[in-house]
């Protein structure tokens, strides 16, 4: 049932800075909430019996969930939720959906671009052009590394490994993985340890989730296993890292260089990391495109639409998948 202008008679909360085409249609399809932060302490009286839906793409803690009691939905904003708190709305009832699939070409895109600027360096070269050190200094020098000859290993064979595996294919590189199920007819060589799989291969991708279960998974021992031809690419999550052991290992040349669009605390980017002259560092860009966020935005709040509307999720996390509508 919608009101004279159209809208659905439900107040939905948008914490903090959201992608402007999804706060638009949320204000367009409902009664739209804002506060500053997913800050328990700013949820006013008002905010509290009103709201039954959350957008959003930082974090949901335990805390927000129980500051809303009428809450139903929290339609999540990007494919990787670990900054929810999905088992606990799952306890209070609560279904929790993210944003999968839209962004996946895109993301395998941006792994194979910084892939290819961490070993040729062609960030450092560009800063050799722009610096002016062409002219002053000629040609910029051989990059050490080339992709030929690499045997590359996807930590996270899923949607978005897939979808990287398949470019790097078209490279004629050889391709294994480790998740903690193989992948039935995968034809990549499976690995059940990711220490293994560092073993058995020179370039490492990372494209796993975050959270407790890879929580700095990337440590010393794995680092040391992959090697001083080792390439090391995250595009997953910055969590899965010990940043600290990647920026030694990267000073004392036990592996040869890492490209980066994921940190442990972003903005926050460590100065061993920003120092290291065999890193590439990009902030956080792995779907955005304008296109792509766009997308993202269509599908979260086509989420709170199907719900509100029709009392179904279209892309419910697996931890919510039993949470029904009213139930
Ligand atoms: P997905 O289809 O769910 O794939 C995740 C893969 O990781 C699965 O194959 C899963 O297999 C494996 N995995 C999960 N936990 C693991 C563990 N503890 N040990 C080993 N393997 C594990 O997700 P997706 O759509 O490909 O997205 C993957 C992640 O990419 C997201 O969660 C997000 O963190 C990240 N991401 C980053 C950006 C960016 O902008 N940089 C953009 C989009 C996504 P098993 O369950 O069998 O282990
Ligand atoms: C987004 C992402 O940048 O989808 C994800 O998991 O990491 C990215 O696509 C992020 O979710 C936006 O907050």
């Amino acid at each position: 049932m919608t009101s004279a202008e159209g809208k659905l008679p439900v107040a939905i909360l948008v914490p903090g800075d959201f992608n402007e085409h999804a706060v638009s249609r949320i204000d367009k399809a409902f009664k739209l909430v804002r506060i500053e932060r997913a800050d328990p302490g700013l949820v006013t009286e008002e905010t509290r019996t009103t709201v039954r839906g959350i957008a959003s793409y930082a974090g949901i803690n335990a805390a927000m969930i129980d500051a809303l009691p009428d809450l139903e939905i929290i339609a999540s904003f990007g494919v990787g939720y670990d900054s929810v708190d999905a088992n606990h709305a799952a306890k209070r009832g609560v279904m929790v959906t993210n944003t999968p699939d839209v962004l996946t070409e895109e993301v395998a895109d941006t792994a194979i671009g910084l892939l290819i600027n961490t070993v040729r360096e062609l960030y450092a070269a560009e800063k050799w052009l722009r610096d002016g050190d062409w002219v002053k200094k000629g040609n910029y020098r051989l990059s050490r590394l080339t992709l030929r000859g690499r045997s590359v290993g996807i930590f996270g064979m899923g949607r978005i490994g897939r979808a990287v595996a398949r470019r790097l294919e078209a490279f004629g590189l050889p391709i294994a993985y480790h998740n903690r199920r193989k992948v039935e007819g995968l034809a990549y060589d499976y690995h059940a340890t990711l220490k293994g799989l560092a073993e058995a291969v020179d370039t490492l991708i990372c494209i796993a989730p975050g959270g407790a279960s890879t929580e700095k998974a990337i440590n010393a021992e794995i680092l040391s296993a992959l090697g001083s031809n080792g390439v090391f690419v995250n595009i997953g999550r910055g969590s899965a890292v010990d940043e600290a052991a990647l920026a030694a290992a990267l000073k004392s040349g036990t592996i040869a260089a890492a490209g980066l669009d994921v940190f442990a605390d972003e903005p926050n980017v460590p100065r061993t990391l920003l120092d290291a002259a065999n890193a590439s560092l990009l902030p956080h860009v792995g779907s955005a495109s304008e296109h792509t966020r766009r997308a993202m935005a269509d599908l979260c709040v086509d989420n709170l639409v199907a719900w509100f509307t029709e009392r179904r999720p279209l892309t419910p996390v697996p931890e919510t998948i039993n949470v029904k509508a009213g139930g």
